[in-house]
């Protein structure tokens, strides 16, 4: 496995990788696990993380979290947090695309797993990142946040996905990462915890596994690996000059600029409120 991104020595550090099972979490987990973190997969199936466990030993940790219920996130959230250790890097990582239906609490399924469910695992977890400090929350978002060309319509979130393809909704839950992203790096300010968005790359991993195959197997001929997919997190995860770039959205190793929507301030205050409300961390309102 070569990721071509020279790690730094993190032995001592502690890590949760979101979505570790397969892909570019994957990867990812393995790579920061090899240069030396304890590593906890944060999966929701034990039998399908059981072969990444094996290989990486002694470093890693299984941490049963279903994204798609935020009852699943707070118990992950409290079984971590229990533990007593520290938390240096948090990689929220999981995703899908493509896929039609609505989470276990009434939420479009991309917007529920993509981002609310790791919004709440994040907040949940924030003291012990602060007080863990210098840290990093790597949220990996997708160049499809572009996409959303409506920014995000409110009324949507709630309920099944709509579009037949699940595309659009996919789109808005990568832009409600880089939102996300940008609103809790201003106000971790000064705190010593960095926070990224990134895009990983057009990959070949499961991700398209909705795809029907003759096209899928067109598709993936054309596309990165996983090892490829993971550099950009890895470099965000551990480079030195992240740390003056909190807030930043990441794509081929540098900086970009994300979507107008995805630099509106005004926004990324309002799906702040809503997560909150939504998650049950704050009276609705
Ligand atoms: N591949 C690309 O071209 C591409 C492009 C842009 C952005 N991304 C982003 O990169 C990230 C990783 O994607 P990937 O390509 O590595 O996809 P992948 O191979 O499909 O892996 C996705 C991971 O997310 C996990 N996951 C899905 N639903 C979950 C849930 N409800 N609770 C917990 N975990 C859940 C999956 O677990 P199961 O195995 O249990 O389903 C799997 O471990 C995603 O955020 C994706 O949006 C990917």
């Amino acid at each position: 496995m070569i990721t071509h991104v020279p790690l730094p020595d993190l032995a001592g550090k502690h890590v949760i990788v979101t979505g570790a099972n397969t892909g570019i979490g994957k990867v990812t987990a393995i790579a920061l696990a090899r240069a030396g973190a304890r590593v906890w997969l944060a999966c929701r199936s034990r039998e399908r993380t059981q072969a990444v466990l094996d290989e990486i030993g002694a470093n890693a940790e299984f941490l049963p979290l279903d994204l798609a219920s935020l009852a699943s996130v707070r118990e992950a959230a409290a079984a971590f947090l229990a533990l007593d250790a520290p938390l240096h890097l948090l990689v929220n990582n999981a995703g899908l695309a493509g896929q039609r239906g609505q989470t276990r609490d009434g939420f479009e399924l991309a917007f529920g797993v993509n981002h609310l469910g790791h919004f709440l695992f994040t907040i949940l977890l924030l003291e012990r990142l602060k007080a863990s400090a210098p840290a990093r929350i790597i949220n990996v978002a997708s160049r499809s946040h572009y996409q959303a060309r409506r920014g995000i319509d409110w009324e949507r979130l709630r309920g099944r996905t709509r579009t037949l393809t699940g595309l659009e909704e996919y789109a808005v839950s990568k832009l409600a990462n880089v939102l996300f992203t940008r609103e809790l790096a201003r106000r971790l300010h000064g705190a010593g915890v960095t926070v990224c968005s990134l895009h990983p790359g057009v990959i070949a991993s499961e991700i398209w596994r909705g795809v029907p195959w003759p096209l899928r197997q067109l598709m993936l001929g054309f596309m990165k690996t996983p090892e490829e997919g993971a550099r950009t997190g890895l470099w965000c995860a551990t480079a030195p000059e992240i740390a003056e770039r909190s807030g930043g959205y990441f794509d081929g190793c540098r900086e970009r600029r994300p979507s107008r929507f995805a630099l509106d301030v005004a926004l990324a205050g309002e799906l702040w409120r809503r997560s909150e409300a939504w998650a049950g961390l704050a009276p609705a309102g």
